[in-house]
């Protein structure tokens, strides 16, 4: 049922600023749903990989979305799960294979206005915090509340350097640094939607800080708003 009255938190920022920890935090703390919007672009990225498309091919890559059938569904303890095809891939869409992918996808307008009904649709439904690249400044530029997390390069690849290894997944911080420079290149230099503050957005840099510091930060911006 279309809830009239729903509120939004938005949650933008480059790649390990610490959005999905904290946009998760966040929704625990206040009831709300959490959208990881990254996830939708990654699923579409690994389709395309599957099919063995050229991520960046734009009439490639749109000519496959007809055949793309993404849902999302929340397990008991409210985590996203990612399906394609009614397939579980949530943990298949972490790599770094997949994130270069979601990048590159991410920049073709097709793929962009696929996407956006489903992300607006769910805000239309529940309160949320969503987090992405452009949800401040595109996907819901009427958000009640919006936050632009940055934290230092280094930082942001060493944070996601130890959460890969956490994974199992062995790579070298200088290799994530690469990696994670391209793609912030890639998600500001593209024309549609691109990484940037929504001007009513909050900054909150995180370089310094903690989780508990970072919650702290956010907890306090919307506790004031809401
Ligand atoms: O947040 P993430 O790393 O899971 O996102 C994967 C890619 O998707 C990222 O390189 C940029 C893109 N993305 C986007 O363009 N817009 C969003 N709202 C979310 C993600």
């Amino acid at each position: 049922m279309r809830h009239m009255g729903s509120v939004a938190i938005a949650i933008d920022g480059p790649s390990g600023a610490g959005k999905s920890t904290l946009a998760r935090m966040t929704a625990r703390e206040f009831g709300f749903i959490y959208v990881d919007t990254g996830a939708l672009y990654r699923t579409v990225g690994l389709f395309a990989l599957r099919r063995g498309v050229d991520t960046k091919d734009r009439e490639g890559v749109a000519a496959l979305l007809p055949e793309i059938h993404i849902s999302m569904r929340y397990d008991e303890s409210g985590v996203q799960r990612m399906l394609l095809g009614g397939e579980d891939v949530s943990d298949l869409i972490r790599t770094p294979e997949v994130s270069m992918a979601a990048s590159d996808v991410s920049a073709l307008p097709e793929v962009r206005a696929f996407l956006l009904d489903t992300q607006r649709d769910l805000a239309k439904q529940y309160n949320v915090v969503m987090d992405g690249r452009d949800i401040g400044t595109v996907v819901l530029p009427e958000a009640k509340i919006k936050i632009f997390l940055t934290a230092s390069p280094r930082e942001r690849a060493m944070r996601r350097w130890r959460e890969l290894r956490e994974e199992g997944v062995d790579t070298d911080l200088e290799t994530v640094l690469r990696d994670m420079e391209r793609r912030d290149r890639n998600d500001s230099s593209r024309d549609i939607a691109p990484l940037r503050p929504a001007p009513d957005a909050v900054m909150c840099d995180t370089t310094d800080l903690d989780l508990q510091g970072s919650f702290g930060l956010i907890r306090d911006i919307v506790r004031g708003r809401l």
